[in-house]
């Protein structure tokens, strides 16, 4: 089979790599890739966005199978064109892929379906926004409602930062048209989890859990981040807690995006927050985790490409979804200054450690391929995955691993996967 993946980061990597193990597989290509996976696909220069171009590469190349690992051009509809045009594709289409698209409908939906979420309300204007927050409860999240990447979310601790925040988000359009509508929340406290799944439009079937830490600095200090790291699975995603997702969360998200004839088949990422109330959604995103993928992919048992056809096919149900009773930990080394304003083009130092070493990944984000040899390209550069046999071992593994590579402004969390000392 000839497989293509559309996107570019640390998330396409792991995608790419779990696809590489299929019996399947012949050939894998990458639109765009990065240097890293370029080690393991053929990476074409076509951007995520460009979905005339993908669909005519797919036809020429006569891909087999197509997996969007992006959220924009999921969101966008490139899993429309590319079935319009007769290509196998995994991912939901536009009309399921507004579950993460758009808060306003996830947070509509789930209340319509009684899916656990935090109270909120939807605005379209500041106006109303404002008045609402002179009788709210603080602190308060807004929410920009479109694709902010993973940046729309601004948790204000009193009146004067709130309607701050929503001149920001609605008048200034800090982030774009994603501000054309806004979800105002309550704010939940609890600890965080991600639970990934695949779907196949009626079965779910969810993989093992992990947590993301998504603050830029030690001790969740500083700005949010795409993702600082990541371990699984979660010694907090208790059975409890999984059997009560199963009955009030998973299946019943799966179920209303039936009902509402908006079938999704792909990957749904569930963001909970586990509070003194139970579980509670904090948000969807209809997509692989980034850099949860980096964690749960290397601890999957199955080959990628066969559940992800099953999933195409309706046939979800025939699968037996099964990871290593092991560990992983995921320890992002960022370029010094991200997310708000870091250097890129440092050589890229010690990648060839990771070599013929199993169990220690090295996945891509931020890197470009140069005649002097591979440079930082980005925020995050590489995602140093390890794994263990507890999460205390895959965590000693990734750090020791962390320190194999060296660039110009590495900088990284040493914290990543600590919380699991309190268990
Ligand atoms: P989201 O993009 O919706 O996952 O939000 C980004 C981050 O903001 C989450 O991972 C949480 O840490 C935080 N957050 C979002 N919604 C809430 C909420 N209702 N209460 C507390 N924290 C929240
Ligand atoms: N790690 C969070 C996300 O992928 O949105």
């Amino acid at each position: 089979m000839k497989v293509l993946i559309v996107g570019s980061g640390g998330r396409e990597h792991a995608i790419a790599a779990s696809v590489a193990k299929s019996s399947k597989v012949d050939e894998i290509y990458c639109a765009p890739g990065n240097a890293g996976i370029g080690m393991i696909a053929q990476c074409v220069p076509i951007g995520a966005m460009e979905f005339d171009k993908i669909v005519a590469f797919a036809k020429e190349k006569e891909i087999d199978l197509t997996i969007v690992g992006m959220d924009d051009p999921l969101v966008g509809g490139l899993v429309d064109e590319l079935e319009a045009a007769g290509l196998r594709v995994f991912g939901p289409r536009k009309n399921a892929a507004i579950l993460e698209g758009s808060k306003a409908f996830s947070k509509d939906l789930m209340k319509k379906y009684n899916i656990p979420t935090a109270s909120y309300e939807n605005f379209d204007n500041a106006k109303d926004a404002e008045a609402y927050l002179e009788k709210a409860k603080f602190p308060i999240v807004l929410k920009a409602d479109g694709l902010a990447l993973g940046k729309g979310v601004l948790i204000c601790k009193d009146l004067e930062e709130a309607k701050e925040g929503v001149k920001s988000i609605m008048l200034d359009k800090k982030f774009g048209s994603a501000g054309n509508q806004m979800v105002i929340e309550e704010f939940m406290t609890g600890r965080e989890v991600s639970v990934l799944s695949f779907v196949d439009g009626k079965t779910i079937k969810t993989m093992t859990s992990a947590q993301d830490h998504k603050r830029a600095m030690d001790g969740d200090q500083g700005l949010n981040t795409g993702g600082m790291g990541t371990f699984s699975p979660s010694p907090f995603y208790t059975e409890e807690v999984d059997e009560f997702c199963k009955k009030y969360i998973y299946q019943p998200t799966v179920d209303a995006m039936a009902a509402e004839g908006r079938e999704f088949k792909g990957i749904i990422f569930f963001g909970l927050m586990l509070t003194e109330a139970g579980p509670k959604v904090l948000e969807y995103n209809a997509r692989f985790g980034d850099p949860e993928a980096q964690v749960v992919l290397p601890r999957m048992k199955n080959d990628i490409v066969e559940v992800a056809e099953a999933c195409i096919d309706g046939k979800l149900d025939e699968i037996d979804l099964q990871f290593e009773d092991n560990a992983a930990v995921c320890v992002v080394l960022a370029s010094e200054g991200y997310p708000v304003n870091y250097e890129k083009g440092y050589a890229i130092h010690g990648l060839e450690a990771f070599e013929g070493k199993e169990d220690y990944y090295c996945f891509h984000a931020g890197t470009k391929k140069t005649e002097e040899g591979i440079v930082t390209n980005g925020g995050r550069v590489l995602g140093i995955t390890a794994k263990g046999r507890n999460l205390k071992e895959a965590r000693a593994n990734a750090y020791e691993a962390a320190d194999w590579v060296t660039f110009e402004n590495k900088y990284m969390r040493s914290d990543i996967g600590k919380a699991i000392e309190e268990v």
